[in-house]
């Protein structure tokens, strides 16, 4: 799958499974497009200890990127999660906080300068009821540190999109909404904030309406935003049955079926590719079979039906 309408198709990396599993490797380079880092971008990642950088991880996606002509998403500059201890004992001043984000953000947007298309530059800094999270960085920053995150990533790669992530933002409702009057006040502003990712983790049967979807790109769009496919799997409420997994391939063909119809959508993402690999029986243990490979590297149902969606697509 892949290149199909410059549509880039992709996956996020496991950078454990990436230098163990020959067969996971065959299998990312043959059929995606474009690839994201699980883990290896993250903050606590990169910047373990204060004042030394470990680039190994990051660096061996980028390569595997390169060597197969594959293009790159570049998951999270700023997020609540994934932090070193150092960095959240709350011993630093506002000051030293922003000196420390705009430093991790030049280093890191700086060093892959030219390899990432896209980075999520701000992650997930709404919840649910629409408020702003807490988070080290609106403690001591308040809400401007999204517009200066954005700002420093374009100072540090001025060719990259730069995007505002998030979760359950896909439909319609409070959070989607309280999204869509952040990124518009970062337009209004002159941010250079290019696009939105919507994550789209979904839940099998319970998931917003694909028209509801529609809509909120239509807005994102009219706002001049391009719009991402960033984390996308699928849980199935256990069990997993031959149903529930036919019902999984109709939504993927239904989302990547509204990613060919939309205007400036050109990233769909995948959070992983294998239930060998997914977050999924960790993160919600009473769901499984989030993606579209099964834990054996066997297609299943939903990669057919997103092969035979691009199929048709490229025919037209
Ligand atoms: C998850 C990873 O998949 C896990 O391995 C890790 O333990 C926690 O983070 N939204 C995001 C991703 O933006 O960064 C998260 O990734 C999944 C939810």
């Amino acid at each position: 799958m892949g290149e199909e309408r410059g549509l880039y198709i992709g996956a996020a990396v496991s950078h454990q499974a990436l230098p163990a599993d020959e067969t996971y490797r065959e299998i990312l380079g043959r059929e995606f497009s474009m690839v994201t880092a699980e883990n290896a971008m993250k903050f606590r990642s990169l910047a373990p200890e204060e004042g030394r950088y470990d680039f190994r991880d990051a660096d061996a996606l980028v390569d595997f990127a390169s060597e197969h002509g594959m293009a790159m998403r570049g998951p999270t500059l700023v997020w609540h999660q994934q932090y070193p201890e150092w960095l959240t004992e709350e011993r630093f001043s506002a000051d030293e906080i922003s000196q420390i984000l705009r430093r991790h953000i030049l280093t890191v947007a700086g060093r892959y300068r030219g390899a990432v298309r896209s980075w999520d530059v701000v992650n997930e800094a709404v919840e649910e009821d629409g408020s702003l999270r807490d988070s080290i960085w609106l403690r001591a920053l308040g809400p401007d540190f999204m517009a200066k995150a954005f700002r420093w990533a374009h100072e540090a790669d001025p060719q990259a999109r730069l995007y505002y992530n998030d979760y359950s933002g896909e439909g319609s409702g409070v959070k989607s909404d309280a999204i869509y009057l952040l990124v518009k006040q970062l337009v209004d502003q002159g941010v250079p904030i290019d696009g939105v990712g919507l994550q789209m983790h979904l839940v099998l049967d319970a998931h917003a309406p694909i028209e509801d979807m529609k809509a909120n790109i239509r807005r994102l769009n009219e706002l001049g935003l391009e719009v991402a496919i960033t984390e996308m799997d699928v849980r199935i409420p256990k069990p997993v049955t031959p149903k529930k997994l036919e019902r999984q391939a109709q939504l993927y063909s239904d989302v990547i079926q509204m990613v060919l119809e939309a205007q400036n959508l050109r990233e769909f993402v995948l959070w992983g590719f294998t239930d060998r690999y997914s977050w999924i029986p960790e993160s919600s243990p009473e769901a499984d079979a989030g993606l579209i490979f099964d834990r054996e590297f066997q297609p299943k149902p939903a990669y057919q039906a997103l092969h035979d969606r691009l199929k048709a697509a490229t025919a037209q």
